[in-house]
Protein backbone atom coordinates (compact mmCIF):
# COMPACT_ATOMS: atom_id res chain seq x y z
CA UNK A 1 0.00 0.00 0.00
CA UNK A 2 1.52 3.47 -1.04
CA UNK A 3 -0.35 6.00 1.30
CA UNK A 4 -0.39 9.97 1.51
CA UNK A 5 -1.41 11.86 4.96
CA UNK A 6 -2.43 15.29 4.32
CA UNK A 7 -1.14 17.79 7.48
CA UNK A 8 1.42 18.83 9.27
CA UNK A 9 0.57 18.50 12.97
CA UNK A 10 1.25 16.82 15.78
CA UNK A 11 -1.78 14.50 14.38
CA UNK A 12 -0.14 13.81 11.54
CA UNK A 13 3.42 12.76 13.12
CA UNK A 14 0.47 10.29 14.91
CA UNK A 15 -0.72 9.03 12.17
CA UNK A 16 1.97 8.53 10.04
CA UNK A 17 4.10 7.03 12.80
CA UNK A 18 1.65 4.64 13.16
CA UNK A 19 0.69 3.69 9.82
CA UNK A 20 4.60 3.48 9.06
CA UNK A 21 4.19 0.32 11.74
CA UNK A 22 1.75 -1.41 9.49
CA UNK A 23 3.42 -4.34 7.49
CA UNK A 24 1.45 -3.65 4.83
CA UNK A 25 2.67 0.17 4.36
CA UNK A 26 4.82 0.09 1.24
CA UNK A 27 5.66 3.85 1.17
CA UNK A 28 4.20 6.69 3.09
CA UNK A 29 4.53 10.36 2.03
CA UNK A 30 3.30 13.33 3.87
CA UNK A 31 2.18 17.07 2.59
CA UNK A 32 3.48 19.23 3.38
CA UNK A 33 4.79 17.25 7.20
CA UNK A 34 7.20 18.51 9.63
CA UNK A 35 10.42 17.63 10.66
CA UNK A 36 8.72 14.72 12.68
CA UNK A 37 7.05 12.91 9.97
CA UNK A 38 10.15 13.26 7.62
CA UNK A 39 11.57 10.25 10.13
CA UNK A 40 8.89 7.94 9.35
CA UNK A 41 7.97 9.10 5.39
CA UNK A 42 9.21 11.23 2.95
CA UNK A 43 7.53 14.62 3.26
CA UNK A 44 5.99 16.37 0.12
CA UNK A 45 6.17 20.11 -0.18
CA UNK A 46 1.91 20.51 -1.36
CA UNK A 47 -0.59 23.00 0.88
CA UNK A 48 -3.37 20.83 1.85
CA UNK A 49 -6.31 22.95 -0.41
CA UNK A 50 -3.90 22.15 -3.47
CA UNK A 51 -6.39 19.59 -4.79
CA UNK A 52 -4.92 19.84 -8.22
CA UNK A 53 -1.36 19.35 -7.43
CA UNK A 54 -2.59 16.31 -4.60
CA UNK A 55 -4.39 14.80 -7.29
CA UNK A 56 -1.66 14.93 -9.84
CA UNK A 57 0.88 13.82 -7.04
CA UNK A 58 -1.65 10.65 -6.13
CA UNK A 59 -1.50 9.97 -10.09
CA UNK A 60 2.15 9.99 -10.48
CA UNK A 61 2.99 7.97 -7.24
CA UNK A 62 -0.02 5.51 -7.47
CA UNK A 63 -1.13 6.20 -3.93
CA UNK A 64 -3.71 4.02 -2.95
CA UNK A 65 -4.73 6.13 0.44
CA UNK A 66 -4.85 9.41 1.56
CA UNK A 67 -5.81 10.24 5.00
CA UNK A 68 -7.13 13.67 5.50
CA UNK A 69 -6.03 15.19 8.90
CA UNK A 70 -7.40 18.72 8.95
CA UNK A 71 -11.02 20.06 8.71
CA UNK A 72 -10.10 23.05 5.82
CA UNK A 73 -9.59 20.43 2.81
CA UNK A 74 -12.76 18.43 4.18
CA UNK A 75 -14.83 22.02 4.29
CA UNK A 76 -13.58 22.63 0.75
CA UNK A 77 -14.51 19.39 -0.74
CA UNK A 78 -11.59 17.96 -1.41
CA UNK A 79 -13.46 14.47 -1.52
CA UNK A 80 -15.63 15.32 -4.00
CA UNK A 81 -12.77 16.56 -6.40
CA UNK A 82 -11.51 12.96 -5.79
CA UNK A 83 -15.05 11.90 -6.55
CA UNK A 84 -15.74 14.45 -9.78
CA UNK A 85 -12.27 12.61 -11.23
CA UNK A 86 -12.51 8.98 -12.96
CA UNK A 87 -8.76 7.82 -11.58
CA UNK A 88 -9.24 9.82 -8.80
CA UNK A 89 -12.25 8.58 -8.04
CA UNK A 90 -11.19 4.80 -7.34
CA UNK A 91 -8.85 6.25 -4.27
CA UNK A 92 -9.26 5.64 -1.14
CA UNK A 93 -9.80 8.63 1.33
CA UNK A 94 -10.43 9.17 4.46
CA UNK A 95 -12.33 12.13 5.01
CA UNK A 96 -16.01 13.08 4.37
CA UNK A 97 -17.69 14.51 1.86
CA UNK A 98 -18.29 18.73 1.49
CA UNK A 99 -21.80 17.78 2.23
CA UNK A 100 -20.52 15.62 5.57
CA UNK A 101 -18.22 18.51 6.61
CA UNK A 102 -20.51 21.14 6.84
CA UNK A 103 -21.01 18.82 10.41
CA UNK A 104 -17.88 21.09 11.35
CA UNK A 105 -17.94 23.70 8.44
CA UNK A 106 -21.55 25.66 9.48
CA UNK A 107 -22.40 25.66 13.62
CA UNK A 108 -25.94 25.79 12.33
CA UNK A 109 -25.58 23.26 9.66
CA UNK A 110 -24.68 20.18 12.58
CA UNK A 111 -27.29 22.11 15.59
CA UNK A 112 -30.43 21.72 12.41
CA UNK A 113 -29.19 18.19 11.59
CA UNK A 114 -29.21 16.84 15.81
CA UNK A 115 -31.98 18.46 15.76
CA UNK A 116 -33.74 16.26 13.11
CA UNK A 117 -31.72 13.23 14.34
CA UNK A 118 -32.62 13.72 18.28
CA UNK A 119 -29.29 13.87 18.97
CA UNK A 120 -29.22 16.07 22.41
CA UNK A 121 -27.30 18.95 22.85
CA UNK A 122 -27.74 22.67 24.36
CA UNK A 123 -31.17 24.62 22.96
CA UNK A 124 -29.98 27.34 20.25
CA UNK A 125 -31.32 29.64 18.02
CA UNK A 126 -29.53 31.05 15.08
CA UNK A 127 -29.31 34.50 13.72
CA UNK A 128 -27.64 36.90 10.84
CA UNK A 129 -27.21 40.57 10.10
CA UNK A 130 -31.16 40.73 9.15
CA UNK A 131 -32.22 39.78 12.53
CA UNK A 132 -30.12 41.38 14.65
CA UNK A 133 -32.42 43.33 16.54
CA UNK A 134 -34.67 39.86 17.29
CA UNK A 135 -31.29 38.08 18.62
CA UNK A 136 -30.61 41.25 20.91
CA UNK A 137 -33.39 40.82 22.33
CA UNK A 138 -32.89 36.81 22.91
CA UNK A 139 -29.85 37.23 24.59
CA UNK A 140 -31.15 40.07 26.48
CA UNK A 141 -33.70 37.39 28.06
CA UNK A 142 -30.68 34.54 27.83
CA UNK A 143 -29.94 32.83 31.34
CA UNK A 144 -26.00 33.19 32.05
CA UNK A 145 -23.68 32.15 31.01
CA UNK A 146 -24.58 32.48 27.14
CA UNK A 147 -22.65 30.94 24.51
CA UNK A 148 -22.13 32.67 21.06
CA UNK A 149 -20.78 30.76 18.28
CA UNK A 150 -19.28 32.01 15.30
CA UNK A 151 -21.35 29.49 12.57
CA UNK A 152 -18.11 28.90 10.43
CA UNK A 153 -14.28 27.60 10.89
CA UNK A 154 -12.65 30.22 12.92
CA UNK A 155 -9.54 28.53 13.76
CA UNK A 156 -11.26 27.54 17.96
CA UNK A 157 -11.54 30.95 18.40
CA UNK A 158 -15.21 31.46 17.50
CA UNK A 159 -16.81 30.50 20.70
CA UNK A 160 -17.45 32.82 23.51
CA UNK A 161 -18.84 32.32 26.48
CA UNK A 162 -20.82 35.77 27.81
CA UNK A 163 -20.97 35.88 31.61
CA UNK A 164 -23.39 39.26 31.58
CA UNK A 165 -25.86 40.33 29.16
CA UNK A 166 -24.39 43.66 28.18
CA UNK A 167 -21.11 41.62 27.20
CA UNK A 168 -23.19 38.89 25.14
CA UNK A 169 -25.00 42.03 23.15
CA UNK A 170 -21.91 43.35 22.32
CA UNK A 171 -19.98 40.16 21.09
CA UNK A 172 -23.07 39.92 19.02
CA UNK A 173 -23.40 43.26 17.60
CA UNK A 174 -18.73 42.40 17.29
CA UNK A 175 -19.38 39.14 15.11
CA UNK A 176 -22.47 40.15 13.04
CA UNK A 177 -21.74 43.82 11.89
CA UNK A 178 -18.26 44.30 12.21
CA UNK A 179 -17.48 40.33 11.14
CA UNK A 180 -15.09 39.68 14.10
CA UNK A 181 -14.48 36.43 12.45
CA UNK A 182 -14.92 37.40 8.61
CA UNK A 183 -17.50 35.44 6.80
CA UNK A 184 -17.53 32.72 9.44
CA UNK A 185 -19.66 35.06 11.59
CA UNK A 186 -22.06 36.52 9.53
CA UNK A 187 -24.23 34.06 11.06
CA UNK A 188 -24.42 33.37 14.70
CA UNK A 189 -25.63 30.23 16.91
CA UNK A 190 -26.78 31.07 20.35
CA UNK A 191 -26.92 28.41 22.86
CA UNK A 192 -27.69 27.14 25.94
CA UNK A 193 -24.46 26.93 28.53
CA UNK A 194 -23.89 23.20 29.58
CA UNK A 195 -22.75 22.75 32.90
CA UNK A 196 -20.16 19.44 32.92
CA UNK A 197 -17.35 17.72 32.61
CA UNK A 198 -16.27 17.60 28.77
CA UNK A 199 -14.59 14.71 27.02
CA UNK A 200 -14.31 13.72 23.30
CA UNK A 201 -15.56 10.91 21.38
CA UNK A 202 -13.92 10.05 18.46
CA UNK A 203 -15.72 7.61 15.33
CA UNK A 204 -14.67 5.78 12.69
CA UNK A 205 -17.48 5.28 10.27
CA UNK A 206 -17.58 3.87 6.70
CA UNK A 207 -21.13 5.42 6.48
CA UNK A 208 -23.03 2.22 6.83
CA UNK A 209 -20.73 0.84 10.37
CA UNK A 210 -18.86 2.39 12.98
CA UNK A 211 -15.97 1.86 15.16
CA UNK A 212 -16.31 3.76 18.58
CA UNK A 213 -12.24 4.52 19.05
CA UNK A 214 -10.79 5.24 22.74
CA UNK A 215 -12.02 8.72 23.82
CA UNK A 216 -9.64 11.25 25.68
CA UNK A 217 -9.81 14.71 27.53
CA UNK A 218 -8.12 17.46 25.87
CA UNK A 219 -7.17 20.74 27.90
CA UNK A 220 -7.96 24.21 26.15
CA UNK A 221 -6.75 26.71 27.78
CA UNK A 222 -3.02 28.22 27.73
CA UNK A 223 -3.01 28.60 31.55
CA UNK A 224 -2.76 25.98 34.31
CA UNK A 225 -6.25 25.16 36.14
CA UNK A 226 -7.96 25.51 33.05
CA UNK A 227 -7.36 29.65 32.60
CA UNK A 228 -6.37 32.44 30.09
CA UNK A 229 -6.81 32.16 26.42
CA UNK A 230 -8.25 28.66 24.18
CA UNK A 231 -5.79 26.76 22.10
CA UNK A 232 -5.74 24.05 19.89
CA UNK A 233 -5.35 21.91 22.98
CA UNK A 234 -1.76 21.78 25.21
CA UNK A 235 -2.49 17.99 26.60
CA UNK A 236 -4.91 14.68 26.43
CA UNK A 237 -5.42 11.70 28.61
CA UNK A 238 -7.07 8.53 27.88
CA UNK A 239 -8.61 6.71 29.30
CA UNK A 240 -11.28 9.04 30.57
CA UNK A 241 -12.33 7.19 34.21
CA UNK A 242 -15.74 9.14 33.90
CA UNK A 243 -16.51 7.66 30.72
CA UNK A 244 -17.55 4.16 31.95
CA UNK A 245 -19.34 1.35 30.33
CA UNK A 246 -22.53 2.99 31.03
CA UNK A 247 -22.04 6.30 30.34
CA UNK A 248 -20.31 5.59 26.79
CA UNK A 249 -23.07 2.89 26.13
CA UNK A 250 -25.80 6.03 26.27
CA UNK A 251 -22.83 8.25 23.97
CA UNK A 252 -23.13 4.74 21.38
CA UNK A 253 -27.27 4.46 22.07
CA UNK A 254 -27.99 8.66 21.94
CA UNK A 255 -25.27 10.44 19.97
CA UNK A 256 -23.19 7.82 17.79
CA UNK A 257 -26.23 5.51 16.61
CA UNK A 258 -28.53 8.54 15.50
CA UNK A 259 -25.36 10.70 13.90
CA UNK A 260 -24.28 7.79 11.35
CA UNK A 261 -27.94 6.55 10.48
CA UNK A 262 -28.89 10.36 10.13
CA UNK A 263 -25.95 10.61 7.72
CA UNK A 264 -26.78 8.02 5.93
CA UNK A 265 -30.89 8.67 6.15
CA UNK A 266 -29.58 12.01 4.18
CA UNK A 267 -27.96 10.55 1.54
CA UNK A 268 -24.49 12.40 2.95
CA UNK A 269 -21.22 10.71 1.74
CA UNK A 270 -19.43 10.11 5.03
CA UNK A 271 -16.47 7.81 4.77
CA UNK A 272 -14.08 9.36 7.63
CA UNK A 273 -13.37 10.43 11.64
CA UNK A 274 -16.36 11.76 13.57
CA UNK A 275 -14.86 13.83 16.97
CA UNK A 276 -17.91 14.44 18.89
CA UNK A 277 -17.34 17.29 21.41
CA UNK A 278 -19.47 15.82 24.53
CA UNK A 279 -20.50 17.24 27.72
CA UNK A 280 -21.22 15.02 30.52
CA UNK A 281 -24.40 16.82 32.16
CA UNK A 282 -24.97 14.61 35.48
CA UNK A 283 -24.31 11.53 33.78
CA UNK A 284 -26.25 12.14 30.39
CA UNK A 285 -24.03 12.93 27.02
CA UNK A 286 -24.77 16.41 25.20
CA UNK A 287 -23.10 17.20 22.04
CA UNK A 288 -20.87 20.69 22.29
CA UNK A 289 -20.11 19.87 18.80
CA UNK A 290 -18.70 17.59 15.64
CA UNK A 291 -15.37 17.86 13.87
CA UNK A 292 -14.98 15.77 11.19
CA UNK A 293 -11.29 14.61 11.68
CA UNK A 294 -9.55 13.87 14.42
CA UNK A 295 -8.96 16.04 17.55
CA UNK A 296 -5.33 17.46 17.57
CA UNK A 297 -3.71 16.43 20.41
CA UNK A 298 -6.41 13.81 20.72
CA UNK A 299 -4.36 11.88 18.44
CA UNK A 300 -1.23 11.60 19.89
CA UNK A 301 -2.80 9.40 22.61
CA UNK A 302 -6.03 8.13 21.26
CA UNK A 303 -3.58 6.42 18.21
CA UNK A 304 -1.09 4.73 20.49
CA UNK A 305 -3.51 3.21 22.48
CA UNK A 306 -5.08 1.13 19.88
CA UNK A 307 -2.63 -2.11 19.36
CA UNK A 308 -4.19 -3.43 16.12
CA UNK A 309 -2.98 -2.00 12.29
CA UNK A 310 -4.22 1.08 11.72
CA UNK A 311 -4.31 0.75 8.14
CA UNK A 312 -6.32 -1.94 8.48
CA UNK A 313 -8.68 0.18 9.85
CA UNK A 314 -8.60 2.85 7.05
CA UNK A 315 -8.98 0.61 4.23
CA UNK A 316 -11.73 -1.16 5.71
CA UNK A 317 -13.07 2.90 6.27
CA UNK A 318 -12.60 3.22 2.25
CA UNK A 319 -13.35 -0.33 1.47
CA UNK A 320 -16.89 0.02 3.30
CA UNK A 321 -15.82 -3.19 5.67
CA UNK A 322 -15.65 -1.56 8.56
CA UNK A 323 -18.49 -3.59 10.37
CA UNK A 324 -16.17 -7.32 9.89
CA UNK A 325 -13.39 -5.60 11.00
CA UNK A 326 -12.39 -5.14 15.10
CA UNK A 327 -9.61 -3.64 16.78
CA UNK A 328 -7.80 -4.28 19.83
CA UNK A 329 -6.48 -1.37 22.64
CA UNK A 330 -3.71 -1.82 25.12
CA UNK A 331 -4.41 -1.63 28.84
CA UNK A 332 -2.19 0.94 29.34
CA UNK A 333 -3.28 5.21 30.15
CA UNK A 334 -1.24 7.43 28.18
CA UNK A 335 -1.27 11.32 28.05
CA UNK A 336 0.37 13.92 25.70
CA UNK A 337 1.71 17.18 26.87
CA UNK A 338 1.99 20.07 24.48
CA UNK A 339 5.47 22.16 24.55
CA UNK A 340 4.46 25.27 22.92
CA UNK A 341 6.26 28.67 21.80
CA UNK A 342 6.44 31.43 24.37
CA UNK A 343 3.43 33.96 23.47
CA UNK A 344 1.47 31.21 21.68
CA UNK A 345 -1.73 31.38 21.65
CA UNK A 346 -0.71 35.04 20.27
CA UNK A 347 2.39 36.04 18.42
CA UNK A 348 5.76 34.23 19.08
CA UNK A 349 8.46 34.06 17.20
CA UNK A 350 9.75 30.83 14.91
CA UNK A 351 13.39 29.45 14.45
CA UNK A 352 14.70 28.51 17.55
CA UNK A 353 16.59 24.98 18.05
CA UNK A 354 15.29 22.78 19.92
CA UNK A 355 17.45 20.61 22.32
CA UNK A 356 17.32 17.53 23.76
CA UNK A 357 14.60 15.31 22.02
CA UNK A 358 17.33 12.38 21.11
CA UNK A 359 17.56 12.18 24.79
CA UNK A 360 14.22 11.26 25.49
CA UNK A 361 13.52 7.24 25.53
CA UNK A 362 10.63 7.29 27.91
CA UNK A 363 7.86 8.97 25.93
CA UNK A 364 7.22 9.21 21.78
CA UNK A 365 7.97 12.29 20.70
CA UNK A 366 5.42 13.60 18.30
CA UNK A 367 6.81 17.24 16.07
CA UNK A 368 3.75 19.65 15.05
CA UNK A 369 5.08 22.67 14.29
CA UNK A 370 8.61 21.83 13.85
CA UNK A 371 11.26 22.13 10.69
CA UNK A 372 14.34 20.43 9.63
CA UNK A 373 17.42 23.46 9.93
CA UNK A 374 20.88 23.27 8.59
CA UNK A 375 23.09 19.95 10.47
CA UNK A 376 20.25 18.57 10.99
CA UNK A 377 18.92 21.13 13.95
CA UNK A 378 15.31 20.61 14.77
CA UNK A 379 13.98 24.19 14.70
CA UNK A 380 10.39 25.47 16.29
CA UNK A 381 8.22 26.48 13.30
CA UNK A 382 4.64 27.27 15.02
CA UNK A 383 2.48 27.52 18.13
CA UNK A 384 2.47 24.46 19.08
CA UNK A 385 6.06 22.37 18.66
CA UNK A 386 5.62 19.13 20.21
CA UNK A 387 3.29 17.19 21.99
CA UNK A 388 5.03 14.12 24.39
CA UNK A 389 3.15 11.29 24.59
CA UNK A 390 4.00 8.92 28.19
CA UNK A 391 2.69 5.38 28.56
CA UNK A 392 1.92 3.57 32.10
CA UNK A 393 -0.03 1.10 33.81
CA UNK A 394 -2.02 3.97 35.63
CA UNK A 395 -2.66 7.51 34.51
CA UNK A 396 -0.42 8.95 37.05
CA UNK A 397 2.07 6.50 35.81
CA UNK A 398 1.66 7.99 32.41
CA UNK A 399 1.76 11.52 33.17
CA UNK A 400 5.47 10.83 35.31
CA UNK A 401 6.65 9.28 31.82
CA UNK A 402 5.36 12.19 29.26
CA UNK A 403 6.71 14.37 32.13
CA UNK A 404 9.91 12.85 32.09
CA UNK A 405 10.53 13.68 28.52
CA UNK A 406 9.41 16.94 28.33
CA UNK A 407 12.22 17.75 31.07
CA UNK A 408 14.99 16.74 28.34
CA UNK A 409 13.67 18.80 25.72
CA UNK A 410 14.46 22.49 25.69
CA UNK A 411 14.25 26.07 23.91
CA UNK A 412 14.35 29.60 24.48
CA UNK A 413 11.01 30.38 25.84
CA UNK A 414 9.61 27.02 25.61
CA UNK A 415 6.22 26.81 27.77
CA UNK A 416 3.81 24.16 28.85
CA UNK A 417 0.92 23.23 31.44
CA UNK A 418 2.21 21.45 34.21
CA UNK A 419 -0.89 19.77 35.64
CA UNK A 420 -1.99 18.17 32.16
CA UNK A 421 -4.23 15.06 34.07
CA UNK A 422 -4.31 16.37 36.87
CA UNK A 423 -8.21 16.60 37.59
CA UNK A 424 -8.14 12.93 36.13
CA UNK A 425 -6.06 11.89 38.96
CA UNK A 426 -8.53 13.56 41.04
CA UNK A 427 -11.34 12.08 39.82
CA UNK A 428 -9.96 8.55 40.11
CA UNK A 429 -8.31 9.18 44.23
CA UNK A 430 -12.24 10.66 44.97
P1 LIG B 1 -15.96 24.65 20.19
O1 LIG B 1 -15.20 25.63 19.34
O2 LIG B 1 -17.35 24.40 19.75
O3 LIG B 1 -15.11 23.44 20.50
O4 LIG B 1 -16.07 25.35 21.63
C1 LIG B 1 -14.95 25.67 22.35
C2 LIG B 1 -15.17 25.36 23.80
O5 LIG B 1 -16.23 26.19 24.31
C3 LIG B 1 -15.63 23.95 24.06
O6 LIG B 1 -14.59 23.06 24.11
C4 LIG B 1 -16.32 24.11 25.40
O7 LIG B 1 -15.38 24.10 26.43
C5 LIG B 1 -16.94 25.47 25.30
N1 LIG B 1 -18.34 25.37 24.94
C6 LIG B 1 -18.86 25.36 23.69
N2 LIG B 1 -20.21 25.27 23.74
C7 LIG B 1 -20.54 25.22 25.03
C8 LIG B 1 -21.79 25.13 25.74
N3 LIG B 1 -22.97 25.07 25.10
N4 LIG B 1 -21.75 25.10 27.07
C9 LIG B 1 -20.57 25.16 27.73
N5 LIG B 1 -19.37 25.27 27.14
C10 LIG B 1 -19.35 25.29 25.81
N1 LIG C 1 -8.06 19.43 20.40
C1 LIG C 1 -9.26 19.89 19.84
C2 LIG C 1 -9.34 19.83 18.39
O1 LIG C 1 -8.57 19.18 17.71
O2 LIG C 1 -10.24 20.45 17.86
Amino acid sequence: MRILVLGSGGREHAFSWKIAQSPRCEALFIAPGNAGTAAVGTNVNLAVNDFEGIGSFVKQENIDLVVVGPEDPLVNGISNYFKADPQLAEIGLVGPSKEGAQLEGSKDFSKQFMERHQVPTARSRTFTKATLEEGLNYVSSHPLPVVLKADGLAAGKGVIIAESHEQARETLKEMLVDAKFGEASSRVVIEQYLDGIELSVFVLTDGENYKILPEAKDYKRIGEGDTGLNTGGMGAVTPVPFANASFLQKVEDRVVKPTVNGLKSEGIDYKGFIFIGLMNVNGDPYVIEYNVRMGDPETQVVLPKIKSDLLDLLLATTDGTLGQTEYTTHDEAFTTVVMVSGGYPGSYPKGYAIRGIDEVNEATVFHAGTKSGDDKAVLTSGGRVLAVTGKGDSVEKALENAYNGVSKISWQDEYHRRDIGQDILKLINQ
